[in-house]
């Protein structure tokens, strides 16, 4: 699609998008007006936000294998059990919102579903087939607090769920990963021969606190700096042109100059969500004008001709390119104050 005179439209999930800008879930999606402003500013494609297993009504506790690699999370139960305000979407609901969306607006609507029973992943990535979503993304959350468990084992457990669900419907699936793992590439890798479509990098990890008053753990969302991007930036730039599956990047993408970095490294979308929560929806206008603007100034007239090319896949090296940075960083960084003229506060 032309956008001010340059091309934006992008590949992924086999859908084409308008815009490589695509919102990720948050609770942003809740509202269909939303969803419908979304679109209306540019937004190539939605997320919405995940659909968890506490929501759902008598989730089976048969197969809540699942349950033991989140063990220890007992800290968060009171103010996270299903009886909770926090989990009053109901999956009635849930299905019912992909079914309005794709009634009132034309771009691709993605599902997000967070479960911990396989059962329950199996069950609700067919609901939100039928429902008419285009896409799946799966949340796979694991928070590993059991110290026996090992990374192989974490791992098999991302490979089971999506190959469960790639078994039980045909819409593209997407993963969406956390960073913390021993080799992201090597799980991407057998992510990508399982059959994922695309790969969505990275979660955040909401870490809690502590409320010294009521002596509680509280949980908290806070929201990205653009310097959050710098993580995504790296593994898709390791992933790029050695995987089939689409990359999605999300986490500090808030203007168009992260979503062009992001490209460069090999990102086939990029996700928004901190800087709409923080600037509004109509934050998606600015960004594609910025990107926009960006591509006329370097004269790219598509958004294929960028992208990758700041990948590691011109790059001979991977193991000594990562190492000098790491290297030269370190060893040019100079603090702010010692810049200054008068270094007798450093010196003495
Ligand atoms: C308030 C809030 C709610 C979120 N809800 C979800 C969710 O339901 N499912 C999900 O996969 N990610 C969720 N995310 C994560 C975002 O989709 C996104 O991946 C992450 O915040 C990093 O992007 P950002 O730096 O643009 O915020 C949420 C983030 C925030 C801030």
């Amino acid at each position: 699609m032309m956008n001010y005179g340059v091309d934006t439209s992008v590949s992924y999930m086999g859908m084409t998008l308008r815009s490589p800008l695509v919102v990720s879930a948050s609770p942003l999606s809740e509202d269909i007006s939303n969803i419908m402003r979304m679109e209306d500013a540019g937004a190539g494609a939605v997320v919405l936000y995940s659909l968890f297993e506490e929501q759902i009504p008598a989730a089976s506790k048969q197969d809540n294998y699942q349950a033991k690699y989140n063990s220890g999370q007992h800290m968060f139960s009171l103010a996270y059990s299903p009886e909770s305000p926090t989990f009053r979407t109901r999956p009635d609901e849930y299905i019912e919102l992909i079914r309005t969306a794709k009634q009132k607006v034309d771009i691709p609507i993605i599902a997000s579903l967070n479960c911990t029973s396989l059962g329950n992943w199996i069950n609700y990535a067919r609901y939100i087939e039928q429902a008419g979503a285009d896409g799946l993304e799966l949340n796979i959350y694991i928070v590993p607090t059991d110290i026996n468990l090992t990374s192989g084992e974490i791992e098999q457990n991302y490979l089971d769920i999506l190959q469960a669900v790639k078994a039980a419907v045909k819409i593209p699936i997407a993963v969406k990963l956390n960073p913390f793992l021993t080799n992201v590439g090597n799980l991407a890798k057998k992510l990508d021969l399982a059959g994922a479509d695309a790969l969505v990098l990275f979660n955040r990890f909401y870490l809690p606190d502590i409320n010294l008053n009521k002596l509680q753990v509280e949980p908290n969302v806070f929201l990205s700096s653009p310097q959050a991007k710098r993580l995504p930036m790296r593994w898709i730039a390791i992933l790029y042109g050695q995987i089939a599956a689409n990359l999605g990047a999300t986490s500090g993408i808030h203007r168009g100059h992260d979503a062009v970095k992001l490209i460069m490294v090999g990102a086939d979308v990029t996700m928004l969500c901190s800087t709409l929560l923080l600037h509004g929806i109509k934050q998606i206008k600015e960004i594609e004008l910025e990107l926009c603007a960006w591509m006329e100034q370097h004269e790219f007239s598509a958004i294929s001709q960028f992208q990758g090319i700041m990948s590691h896949q011109n790059n001979l090296n991977p193991q000594t390119f990562e190492r000098v940075q790491y290297i030269q960083s370190l060893k040019t960084f100079k603090p702010e104050w010692s810049l200054a003229h008068d270094t007798s506060y450093y010196f003495g």
